[in-house]
């Protein structure tokens, strides 16, 4: 793969929204209000992408390790979707905005499941800005459910084992057809990834922020992508 020029742009921006409980907490809050002001960062950052020049922006809303939160806590972020779902994803299918959601649908609700689909089946057509929701997402778990997709076309027939490259394994994740993130952001002060995208983010530039989510604004990200644009990515080639 070549040498990356400097001066790129990230095109394809992965985020970790993390702090909302703490956020909640400093204020003694219950946690659920601080996942409310993180819907509220997700709005601005959204609108703030294409103007950045942005065109690929995945989220990652719910991970497979979140079922472990407390039943109140759940029920308040799936109620968290549904509205967001309803209403600002409605408002973003008239601005040639892409929905896709990445993750299992196994185990979410019905409904969710339904206005997922129904929103990616009327946005499949959009080209000018592509939002992608992690909703749960484990990498470990879409890489799981993908080997056991290609294993059943090799079991019958339908594909060789020789014949699985890099490519196939690509083709049968949750983002078939989404380039690579460039750039995955963490908020928080925390240093983890979380299980986050773990195939697709093999090159990806990391950048660890300490604002929490709520307190994540439009500058930081644009400073952030104007930092990566300094940044020299090799791709495992030779410095120099
Ligand atoms: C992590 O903060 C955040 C989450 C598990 C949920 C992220 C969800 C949202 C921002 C709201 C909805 C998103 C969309 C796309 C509609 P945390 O609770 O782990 O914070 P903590 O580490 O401070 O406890």
């Amino acid at each position: 793969m070549p040498k990356d020029a400097i001066g790129k742009r990230a095109e394809h921006v992965a985020i970790i929204m993390d702090g909302n409980g703490r956020w909640a907490k400093r204020r003694g809050l219950p946690r659920l209000a601080g996942h409310k002001r993180g819907v509220e960062t997700v709005r601005r950052i959204v609108e703030a992408c294409p103007d950045l020049g942005v065109k690929y922006l995945t989220l990652f809303a719910f991970s497979t390790e979140n079922w472990k939160r407390s039943d109140d806590e759940i029920a308040g972020l799936m109620q968290l979707f549904r509205n967001y779902m309803a209403r600002e994803a409605e408002r973003l299918i008239g601005s040639d905005v892409r929905l896709r959601f990445l993750g299992a649908r196994d185990g979410l609700p019905d409904d969710i499941i339904r206005m997922m689909e129904d929103l990616e089946g009327r946005t499949e057509d959009r080209t000018k800005f592509s939002l992608n929701i992690a909703l749960n997402h484990g990498g470990r778990d879409e890489i799981t459910r993908a080997t056991r997709r290609i294993a059943q076309k090799v079991a019958s027939g339908e594909l060789k084992a020789e014949e699985i490259t890099e490519d196939v394994m690509s083709a049968h994740l949750d983002s078939a057809g989404l380039p690579d993130p460039d750039l995955v952001i963490r908020t928080s002060g925390e240093y983890r990834i979380s299980n986050f995208l773990l195939w697709q983010a093999a090159y990806a530039e990391y950048e660890f922020v300490d604002a929490l989510w709520p307190d994540f604004s439009e500058a930081m990200l644009s400073d952030i992508l104007n930092r990566f644009g300094t940044r020299e990515r090799r791709f495992g080639t030779a410095v120099g």
